[in-house]
């Protein structure tokens, strides 16, 4: 498994304070069967001001913690990225290697929770034509998304990736972004799902219980395209949608529900 969307780098970001607690994150992705972690360091985010985000900076720190690692026999790849802060300068950013992954053919992006992303359309199709392709993280936990969800739609015909966060289907943000995030995934809207870890606590790495609960709740075939999805980040190949997964689920339990409206009529 890999987890495309945290925040393990010790003292760089709002993540971890130090690397006894990266390496308490660590131990529990290589519990969860986690193989591969990117790190997001959030870039450009008003709490970022004070912060060094220098690119050579930071594939030193990853370097250094992956030693750490190695040293502490855990088993887990380190990979260096980011989470961009939307501002109207997506093109510009895109210049520096840390704000994008896969051969350069995706940009993780973040919005402000209550506030409406002024121009975002605008940006992201720039983006596209330059070949790279936006991921907007934690949807569900914007007003503007929460109004109308719906919005999704329109994303995916635009070609926008749809990142679910673990931690919002778990419940940690609350019932109704809970609600929500899997009223997103049951209509199709969505490609992946990142931890968005930040700590050893409550926002842990929780891949492993999330996918579990899917699996359950709506099936193991939704759950293997967020996986393979997660690996074509890496490989810079392009994400499947679930759509044609949750469309042919539907069908199935119509029919499914069909036959047993008749079988308890005729009983
Ligand atoms: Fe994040």
């Amino acid at each position: 498994m890999i987890d495309y969307h945290n925040h393990v780098l010790p003292n760089v970001d709002d993540g971890p304070d130090s690397i006894d607690v990266s390496l308490n994150m660590l131990r529990k992705a290589q519990r969860q069967g986690i193989t591969d972690v990117v790190n997001t360091v959030h870039f450009q985010h008003p709490k970022m001001y004070d912060k060094n985000v220098d690119y050579d900076y930071l594939v030193e720190q990853i370097n250094k913690l992956q030693k750490v690692l190695n040293e502490n026999n855990i088993n887990v790849k380190l990979h260096l990225s980011s989470e961009v802060f939307y501002l109207p300068n997506l093109i510009e950013v895109s210049k520096n290697p840390l704000n994008t992954i896969g051969n350069g053919k995706y940009m993780l992006i973040e919005f402000l929770p209550g506030i409406f992303p002024t121009g975002y359309d605008d940006q992201f199709y720039k983006l596209q034509l330059e070949g790279i392709t936006p991921i907007v993280a934690h949807p569900e936990r914007y007003k503007f998304i929460k109004e109308d969800i719906d919005i999704l739609k329109d994303w995916n015909s635009k070609g926008y990736i749809v990142q679910v966060g673990a931690g919002s289907i778990r419940g940690h943000f609350g019932d109704k972004i809970k609600t929500i995030s899997i009223e997103m995934i049951k209509k199709g809207y969505v490609h992946l799902i990142g931890s968005d870890a930040h700590n050893d606590k409550r926002r842990n790495f929780c891949l492993k219980k999330t996918y579990d609960f899917l699996e359950k709740n709506i099936s193991c075939e939704i759950v293997d395209i967020f996986k393979t999805n997660s690996q074509r980040v890496l490989a810079g190949e392009d994400m499947k949608s679930s759509k044609g997964s949750i469309d042919l689920l539907n069908t199935n339990n119509n029919f499914i529900n069909r036959i047993k409206r008749r079988f308890k009529f005729l009983n």
